[in-house]
């Protein structure tokens, strides 16, 4: 498939560091450093799904095709106030779409895996075009009284149509499962047969585990994906990492041995807004014009699970 469109929308709240000290034991002084996080786009009084409906319908713009013209729609979503049916229905009926919708929860990977879906549902002939919307509100899983989790996020939407091509070059998927490390649990409603206890908790996270996963994890998924292509490191123009923590990208440029120029981020502004964030930065870059043809991207994400995916595409 081939990237045609790009597209991507978030909360108007922007919440500094400074704004979480007031109401925090934390400071830009302590998160800066560590997370490369000045700000975020927190969610309000927007619904997550009218956020993946504009990055959609920008991304669809971009494209020239219509909504009629999509013959698959994947969402990957964490957390939406919907149980049933799936983010992607919500979405898919804003929008017009007349498709089959498949929901996807694969974590911060979350835009990976779909594409994977994409890629092997177009080999098979048995799709065209695929809208992909990764749509995300992770400060909703978070307690705010926890600075060790709150401060790490953001939300948002980012949106990709492909179609017709042979720029996806290859996809590497990875579970390494540990729920342990990176979860969240919610209580269902009673039954007058519910005997079990059942709790509801906010996002728990071993922060060092799951940094050293991620970084182990992405160098070792790009080096070997490369390598299964038979391309260099020389080849690749940018890394699109997840953007969960610059310190975790540093390490990855550093264990990579590769220009910090190749890897663009934009956590600064975002914090780490899940599987929203390929796709967010994605249009970010793709907006100001840093694509041309036969550019290479390697994209990288790791999260809860643990779940971790690359990809290689051509522009
Ligand atoms: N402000 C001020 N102090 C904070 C704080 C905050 N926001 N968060 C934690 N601290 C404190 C802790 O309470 C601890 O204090 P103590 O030593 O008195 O107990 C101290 O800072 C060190 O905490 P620790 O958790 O060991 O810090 P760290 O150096 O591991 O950094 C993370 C924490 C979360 C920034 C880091 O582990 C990380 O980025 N991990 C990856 C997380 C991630 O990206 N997850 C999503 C992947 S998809």
């Amino acid at each position: 498939m081939k990237i045609l469109g790009t597209g991507s929308a978030l909360p108007k709240k922007v919440v500094t560091n400074d704004d979480l000290s007031t109401f925090l034991d934390t400071s830009d002084a302590w998160i800066l450093p560590r997370t490369g996080i000045r700000s975020r786009h927190v969610i309000s009084d927007e619904q997550i799904e009218d956020l993946g409906t504009e990055a959609a319908l920008k991304a669809l713009e971009m494209s020239g095709l219509k909504p009629s013209d999509i013959d698959y729609f994947l969402c990957s979503n964490v957390l939406t106030e919907f149980v049933t049916p799936g983010l992607s229905c919500i979405i898919a009926d804003k929008i017009g779409l007349k498709c089959p919708c498949v929901d996807v929860n694969c974590a911060c990977p979350g835009f990976i895996f779909a594409l994977d879906i994409a890629e092997a549902k177009y080999k098979a002939g048995q799709v065209k075009n695929v809208l992909i919307v990764c749509c995300e509100e992770p400060t909703r899983m978070c307690d705010w009284t926890d600075r060790s989790t709150c401060v790490l996020f953001g939300d948002g939407a980012g949106a990709v149509v492909l179609g017709e091509g042979d720029n996806v070059k290859g996809v590497k998927l990875n579970a390494k499962p540990s729920p342990g490390q990176l979860w969240q649990k919610r209580k269902l409603h009673p039954t007058p047969y519910i005997t079990k206890e059942e709790v509801d908790y906010p996002l728990q996270m071993k922060g060092r585990e799951v940094f050293r996963f991620a970084v182990n994890a992405s160098t070792t998924e790009v080096e070997a994906l490369l390598k299964s292509l038979g391309m260099s490191k020389e080849q690749v123009t940018y890394y699109m990492i997840h953007q969960a923590n610059l310190r975790i990208i540093d390490a990855i440029k550093e264990y990579l041995g590769e220009p910090e120029r190749k890897f663009p981020t934009n956590i600064a502004d975002h914090g780490n807004s899940s599987s929203a964030s390929c796709t967010i930065l994605l249009d970010e870059c793709n907006r100001k014009g840093m694509f041309k043809d036969g550019d290479v991207l390697v994209f990288s994400a790791f999260g809860a699970g643990l779940l971790s995916a690359a990809a290689v595409l051509e522009w």
